[in-house]
């Protein structure tokens, strides 16, 4: 999410949406005017002599657009949603949906003072500015369900403090739903496809994310479980101010991760290599997992070289079948095991059967591809993307086959998005990491 840094980028401020009425008038606005687009395109299209397809009438950047900017109004849920699929499914969208889908992360709105005075009148009591040697009124960053303001105590303490968005929790199911909905119409979705079990996962997830007394447990937890590691810092909780809807916490200075792009191939190989063996410790040894790797969530000091962890909303527990699975696939991958990791992956839920049996060759070959990266000899170099393409390719080729679709279990989905966010972070770093020894490191835990 942005960071209010610029002082000549001032906020939008926007009543967020919060009555049941105000919220499905905007899905009413936005079906309206995506229908509209698909009208004005499919008649330039005839005009131009094309046949226009749906999907192709869906996903036009001016459509694409206003889904954002529906989505960025509504807030909430929706556009949690929407951050997931961007960072998930990004290399699979077609490339207008991901890109906007992608601005959903930069594009927020904020409270207007009044409402903001509300909502911590509510949350705090009337009198609450009297505990404030100095409360900002200009939110230091924007988030999804919520805003950032940085604060000082009367007795001196530097907080950062989240403020939930009214109205958020109440429509989640019906944001799901909606954001459904519109993947559906939009093509994306095929009907062979059940995704009723990832959608209720999904519901789940987000009413855990909007309930900020709980992210303040889960945050805790990790500073407990971090304490040890100097190379990393996490918020700690400010019990006073902390409701289920206001996260209090330390603030913590830093840059945005992406920042380190700049920095030398050392500081950012060590960066990298601490996210990634806080990750295989979260999966094989904490059996919590911080699931959301949003490039926001990570921070940067460059004074003292640690890495700031923020945002624990998304924290689950990883079911110990969920880290077995994963400790399979890593044996076997270190063993350079082609069949083993076929097999694992299938137990994992990655591949369904189908795939095997029917697309066999294919499947070994990406294998092949994987393992072969992974054994290259040194450091494993993230930033050399050579092979994403071969295996989309192949991917996208077995994907045809519809009867191939396959969706793995919410909890393995819900592991593989903060690995495979954490992977896309290194490679926008282009870090090289000795992947394989933090592997072989991790399978001892
Ligand atoms: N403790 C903190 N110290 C400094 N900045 C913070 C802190 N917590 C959050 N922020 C800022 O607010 C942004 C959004 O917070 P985050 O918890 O990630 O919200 P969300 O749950 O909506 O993603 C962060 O990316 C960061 O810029
Ligand atoms: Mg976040």
């Amino acid at each position: 999410m942005a960071v209010m840094s610029n002082k000549n980028d001032e906020p939008r401020y926007r009543a967020v949406p919060s009555g049941r009425a105000a919220r499905l008038g905007q899905f009413g606005r936005l079906a309206a005017g995506v229908g509209g687009g698909m009208l004005a395109e499919g008649a330039r299209r005839l005009a131009t002599g094309e046949v226009p397809r749906m999907s192709d009438l869906l996903l036009t950047p001016g459509n694409v657009g206003r889904l954002a900017e529906r989505l960025s109004n509504l807030r909430g849920a929706a556009m949690k949603l929407g951050q997931m699929i961007s960072m998930d499914a990004g290399d699979l969208l077609p490339r207008e949906l991901a890109q906007v889908l992608a601005r959903l992360r930069d594009n927020a709105h904020h409270m207007p003072p009044q409402q903001l005075q509300q909502v911590l009148g509510a949350q705090w009591g009337t009198d609450w500015r009297t505990r404030f040697r100095q409360f900002e009124p200009r939110p230091i960053a924007a988030a999804s369900i919520g805003q950032v303001h940085r604060a000082t105590t009367r007795d001196g303490r530097l907080l950062a403090i989240k403020v939930q968005y009214p109205g958020v929790r109440e429509s989640i199911d019906a944001d799901v739903d909606n954001v459904a909905a519109l993947l559906r119409i939009s093509g994306l979705l095929p009907k062979e496809l059940d995704i009723a079990p990832l959608l209720a996962a999904a519901k789940q997830q987000l009413a855990e994310e909007a309930d900020y007394a709980r992210e303040g447990e889960q945050m805790m937890l990790f500073h407990r479980l971090l304490a040890d590691n100097q190379g990393v810092v996490v918020p700690s909780l400010d019990k006073e101010f902390t409701t289920s809807s206001v996260l209090a916490m330390s603030f913590v200075d830093g840059q945005p991760i992406e920042s380190l792009a700049q920095a030398p191939q050392a500081t950012r190989d060590t960066v990298m290599t601490k996210l990634i063996a806080i990750v295989l410790r979260e999966l094989f040894e904490f059996g919590v997992m911080q699931t959301d790797p949003n490039f926001a969530n990570y921070r940067f000091q460059p004074d003292s070289g640690r890495l700031v962890l923020l945002d624990f909303g998304a924290t689950r527990a990883v079911a110990p079948e969920t880290a077995l699975a994963y400790r399979r696939l890593l044996a076997a991958g270190l063993g350079e095991d082609r069949m083993a990791v076929r097999d694992a992956a299938v137990a994992a839920g990655f591949l369904g059967q189908v795939a095997v049996d029917g697309h066999g060759e294919r499947v070994d070959g990406m294998i092949d591809v994987i393992l072969q990266e992974m054994h290259r000899p040194g450091p494993f170099d993230f930033g050399d993307r050579g092979f994403v393409g071969t295996l989309r390719e192949q991917g996208m080729a077995i994907a045809s086959d519809k009867a191939a679709w396959h969706l793995p279990p919410a909890d393995i989905l819900f592991t593989q998005r903060k690995i495979s966010g954490t992977a896309l972070l290194a490679a926008r770093l282009e870090a090289r990491v000795d992947v394989r020894a933090l592997a072989r490191a991790a399978l001892t835990l």
